[in-house]
């Protein structure tokens, strides 16, 4: 039963076809390279990849700006390809989801270019149009400093229409029921083709209502439920991740008070205060965010992550928060963007230091979620700031000391790659990392086999445990009589702590170290642990027996053997 809900404890990655592979040498990634690519995401141990937007798009917003939803872009290969992909990855065992961009399509796509020629076309109203200038159009921007407006005057429909994002990049009217049919299709299409559900993207604004008159937009959510519901009745295991960065008070109208609707919401709330506590060695206000996302229905799951492909919005914290956090992560104007955020990715902004950078993915990897990786991130790849806006941090992947990291044998990759300085191929590769022991490569492989281990984290309780020192993050799961325990020191000194697990009787008073031999007893009830700097530490509590205790099936109380 649990595993049905495969998302509740699974470990996502997420990859850009473009920049992961190119099998035919043209110097831009296709599926056929990722496909070969297979056994290397299987041997990582990641349970679901999730692909970037692939379909056709004039890729002035890295496929962001979609112009057919029901292929693939020639670049990439066919929907042959596709197929075979997704075929590779179920033999695997891994699911795939896709990236699913219907709040607005390419100012190149057909339903706009019809729109825009012909008012009596039935796809005029497939798009949000105003005949005068609206009021508000200088306000709402996603890309400020480089986007100027969200309408822009169209000359061959002699009207202004509303684009959220990029003026290339019109919005869909939502709320027209032949678009809300054709988003159907469109899930329809591509669940029948292998996927197990989309990332949604933009989820706040594709529900929002739109027009020259809306001044404060309006979250239309039984469409979410729509969706949802469609999913279930195609196929019954496909998911939508929503990215929806939006307040926690707000988190259950879009999982649905009784989980109706999305079964995954990226909590962006998590991520900004993370952030703050790893630059600022203060886990206060992570444990608040903790707190303040918490409230979930039983079938709905967070999505965990680090950095993403966009930048890191630091818009949550408040200005002395956000004041350190790009002293220490982005302090030159160039590494930031859009007025709130960095755009760099994690290994530079950690100073490529590996037992910082385990660190950050431990603790990711344990906060109460499932965990999304980054491409790359597992050999600690660095930007390249050369490269404009958000761009920096989606360079080719780096396999091997081949020319061009041996990602293409073409002289001339679309998207170069990184190729000098610390984060160079040379330096940082999969090749090299897969023959040491100790590389970021091996560490991740092992943590991901470890976090799959430990199902406590996506389906249990989670309490944090006081630890007496803001550096010190403790955080003790239970789910079904068994508890886990995990410590994380963010401060670059070593601390000790001292704490007691907090379960009833002696049933805390042994720990049993998962990833060392560092098994802790209790004295008197409390455990002191000496942690050195950026230490972590992963518990099973209750000494050696768990093993026999988790064969138990479900049951109130915990058991002593
Ligand atoms: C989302 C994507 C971002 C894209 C935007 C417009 O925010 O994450 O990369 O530019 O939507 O589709
Ligand atoms: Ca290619």
């Amino acid at each position: 039963m649990i595993d049905d809900l495969w998302y509740k404890n699974g470990v996502i990655y997420c990859l850009s076809v473009a920049t992961y592979m190119d099998a035919n040498g043209d110097g831009i990634g296709d599926f056929k390279g990722l496909t070969r690519r297979l056994d290397y995401l299987h041997g990582l141990g990641v349970t679901a990849i999730w692909l970037m937007p692939f379909q056709p798009s004039p890729y002035r917003d890295d496929g962001y700006d979609i112009s057919d939803y029901y292929g693939v872009d020639p670049r990439y290969g066919t929907l042959g390809d596709f197929v075979e992909f997704t075929h590779g990855c179920k033999q695997r065992g891994m699911r795939v989801i896709i990236d699913l961009v219907v709040n607005h399509t390419s100012d190149q796509h057909p339903w706009f270019k019809q729109a825009r020629a012909d008012p009596n076309s039935p796809y005029r109203d497939w798009y949000v149009w105003s005949d005068k200038k609206p009021a508000h159009a200088d306000q709402g921007m996603v890309f400020p400093g480089v986007q100027k407006s969200t309408w822009t005057h169209d000359k061959q429909a002699k009207a202004w229409y509303f684009h959220r994002f990029y003026e290339f990049q019109p919005d869909l009217n939502t709320a027209n029921p032949y678009v809300q049919e054709e988003i159907l299709k469109i899930m329809g299409f591509w669940i029948q083709l292998g996927v197990s559900g989309f990332r949604m993207d933009a989820v706040p604004f594709v529900i929002a209502t739109k027009g020259p008159k809306v001044k404060k937009p309006v979250e239309q959510f039984d469409m979410l439920r729509t969706f949802r519901e469609f999913l279930q009745w195609r196929k019954g295991d496909s998911i939508i991740l929503a990215e929806a960065n939006v307040r926690p008070e707000d988190d259950l109208h879009y999982f649905g008070d009784d989980g109706e609707r999305m079964q995954m919401m990226f909590n962006f709330h998590v991520n900004q205060h993370l952030f703050y506590a790893l630059a600022a060695a203060d886990t206060g206000p992570l444990a608040k965010a903790l707190a303040a996302t918490k409230p979930r229905p039983a079938t709905a799951q967070w999505g965990l992550f680090l950095r993403n492909h966009d930048e890191l919005d630091l818009g949550r914290l408040t200005k002395a928060q956000q004041r350190i956090v790009f002293e220490k992560f982005g302090p030159d104007k160039t590494m930031q963007l859009y007025d709130r955020g960095i755009r760099r990715r994690l290994a530079p902004m950690l100073g490529g230091d590996q037992r910082r950078l385990e660190l950050a993915y431990s603790l990711m990897m344990t906060l109460p979620g499932t965990p999304v990786i980054r491409y790359g991130d597992e050999i600690a790849m660095g930007d390249n700031l050369a490269l404009p806006e958000r761009r920096c941090a989606r360079t080719p992947m780096q396999w091997s000391t081949e020319p061009h990291g041996g990602f293409t044998k073409s002289d001339k990759p679309e998207i170069p790659v990184i190729d000098h300085g610390a984060y160079g191929f040379e330096h940082v590769n999969v090749a090299q990392q897969r023959r040491d022991p100790d590389s970021m490569l091996n560490w991740t492989e092992r943590i991901i086999r470890m976090r799959k281990e430990v199902p406590e984290i996506g389906w249990g309780d989670f309490k944090v445990i006081a630890a007496r020192d803001p550096a010190v993050l403790i955080l003790r799961y239970d789910w079904r009589n068994n508890s886990v325990l995990f410590v994380h020191n963010l401060d670059e000194q070593p601390r000790e702590v001292s704490f007691a697990v907090g379960l009833p009787d002696d049933a805390g008073d042994t720990l049993i170290d998962l990833l060392g031999p560092n098994h802790s007893h209790a004295s008197r009830g409390r455990h002191k642990l000496l942690i050195e700097g950026y230490g972590y530490r992963w518990f099973r509590v209750g000494g050696l027996d768990y093993l026999l205790r988790r064969t138990e099936v479900d049951g109130g109380g915990r058991s002593k053997a």
